[in-house]
């Protein structure tokens, strides 16, 4: 069957992308960071970043992978991309306070007035690299004056004693890479752009084509032309001889440092910035320990997967009230059961085992929990699964509930099978809300999870399933889509271009 060989293929897939470590390895160039590293790593850096916070069981975030990757490699030197897997222990604190209750949610971090008191917005656009890296450079802080030729005496004049930097430009708005470099030698160099109308300046300078940078040592000290390209790096290298680039975050506290490994992970993170930022050496050598300082801790939260906001731009799931009545079929007759999950020809289904009391509490919220996250995910693409609830009152009802070990009558049982190849799973979470549900959902979409043996007695085979057809239309089971994994969208110009062009 062709559903059946794409959700395999789109497992097997995902499975191989998935790193014990986390979904980046260590030659990404999205920087790994862990709850302990953000106070210092990111807030307290002059640089705007985004945040990934990730589960590396989540659809949604191996879907992006390649996008984020993309990004970090654009916005290498201008802002900081970073990933924090939520699924470890030590950081699902960090989560929580952080308000995540999807994966993913990205967040901007842009640098405050104030050290260390940063702008945290969430990043709700498109999950493609232009999107995100658009949106990042969006926000970085821009120190770079803009001068005309009615006020470049008086700006000469200003702080006369420190290095300027003038970048002569046919445009009018200011790249992310001149505002990058501003951050980096704020308070050493003061960068201004002045556009090429602006004729008594250039004639001042003797530019002769732009792009163009000029460099004032500082006081009477003769200006010095640059003539090398328009990369961030290359950049940095020469302003660096007016003084080094202000390292790219504090230093870590050699206090208290953790495990040996955790430092060196820690350092290689925040090294990788430094390097790509050309930021000089003691940025690197400063990160050499882990900072052991730890967040405060709060109750972790069990987010679920976030929608992706190109589909759905709902927040992790709110169940309206005219939505707690369950809208999944609820079959009754073995037959119909047969038909729709527990034929030898039949792949993934959901099961909602009922108790007698289909209005009791448990039950209410099973349906509901599993009607919302089918509406969720109901974009009438091919590749689906069904749910469906099987009445007390089904004969097979008590069958499954003694083959399968499942428990009393009493309860609402969740179990997930596949008669084609005979396997089943059980739901074991005390909660039957949306978001633990979810989660589990997500779990048996992505073939985790540990399968059991469908006993054959429970298996009828297909030809042998007699049903009036019109019963079987009425009780068309609700699907949920299995998504397949698509590449996002790719940067067509690497970064360096692109920036050279802006300016
Ligand atoms: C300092 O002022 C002089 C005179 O206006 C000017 O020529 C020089 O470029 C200024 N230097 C800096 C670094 O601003
Ligand atoms: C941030 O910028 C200030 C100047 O505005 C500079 O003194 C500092 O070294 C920079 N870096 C960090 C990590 O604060």
């Amino acid at each position: 069957m062709v559903r059946t060989s794409a959700l395999v293929a789109t497992t097997a897939t995902l499975l191989a992308n998935v790193h014990a470590a986390g979904l980046y390895g260590k030659n990404s160039a999205v920087l790994q960071i862990s709850g302990v590293d953000y106070d210092r790593v990111i807030a307290k850096s002059n640089y705007t970043s985004i945040v990934e916070f990730y589960a590396p069981w989540c659809g949604h975030c191996q879907n992006l992978k390649p996008a984020y990757e993309t990004a970090a490699k654009s916005l290498a030197g201008i802002a900081k991309v970073a990933a924090v897997n939520c699924d470890e222990e030590v950081n699902k604190p960090f989560c929580g306070q952080m308000g995540v209750q999807g994966f993913p949610t990205l967040k901007i971090v842009k640098p405050g007035k104030k050290l260390g008191k940063p702008v945290v917005e969430d990043y709700q656009g498109p999950r493609a690299a232009k999107g995100i890296v658009d949106a990042v450079k969006d926000k970085i802080p821009n120190n770079v004056k803009r001068v005309t030729d009615k006020n470049l005496d008086e700006w000469l004049q200003e702080k006369n004693e420190t290095a300027k930097a003038i970048l002569f430009s046919d445009k009018g708005a200011t790249s992310a890479t001149l505002r990058a470099l501003a951050i980096d030698f704020a308070g050493l160099v003061s960068v201004a752009q002045v556009r090429n109308k602006e004729t008594e300046a250039v004639k001042t300078f003797g530019v002769e084509k732009v792009p163009s940078l000029v460099l004032l040592p500082g006081g009477t000290k003769e200006a010095i032309k640059y003539d090398g390209d328009m990369k961030k790096e290359s950049l940095v290298g020469f302003l660096s001889q007016v003084a080094p680039p202000n390292p790219d975050c504090p230093p870590p506290k050699a206090k208290k440092s953790k495990t040996q490994k955790d430092d060196a992970k820690e350092s290689k993170a925040s090294s990788k910035f430094s390097k790509a930022s050309a930021s000089h050496k003691t940025a690197e050598a400063s990160s050499a320990a882990a900072s052991a300082q730890s967040e405060t801790v709060e109750e972790p939260l069990k987010p679920s997967e976030s929608p992706d906001p190109i589909v759905d731009t709902e927040k992790p799931i709110v169940i309206p009230e005219e939505e707690l009545k369950p809208t999944i079929p609820v079959l009754a007759e073995s037959s119909e059961l047969q038909a729709s999950c527990l034929n030898d020809k039949s792949t993934t289904c959901i099961l909602a085992i009922l108790p007698k009391d289909e209005a009791s509490e448990a039950a209410t919220s099973a349906l509901s929990s599993l009607a919302s996250i089918h509406k969720k995910h109901d974009t009438g693409r091919s590749h689906l699964f069904p749910f469906v609830g099987v009445s007390a009152a089904n004969p097979l009802a008590s069958s499954l509930l003694a083959e399968l070990n499942l428990g009393t009558a009493d309860e609402v049982h969740l179990v997930a099978v596949n008669a084609k190849r005979g396997w089943y799973k059980k739901y074991t979470g005390q909660s039957f809300g949306a978001v633990a549900v979810e989660q589990w959902v997500d779990a048996i979409r992505m073939g985790e999870g540990k399968k059991e043996q469908l006993p054959d007695s429970l298996i009828q085979s297909e030809e042998k399933i007699e049903v009036e057809p019109e019963k079987v239309a009425e009780q068309e089971p609700i699907k949920i889509e299995v998504e397949e994994i698509k590449e996002d969208e790719e940067l067509k110009e690497p970064e360096t271009h692109h920036e050279h062009g802006e300016l």
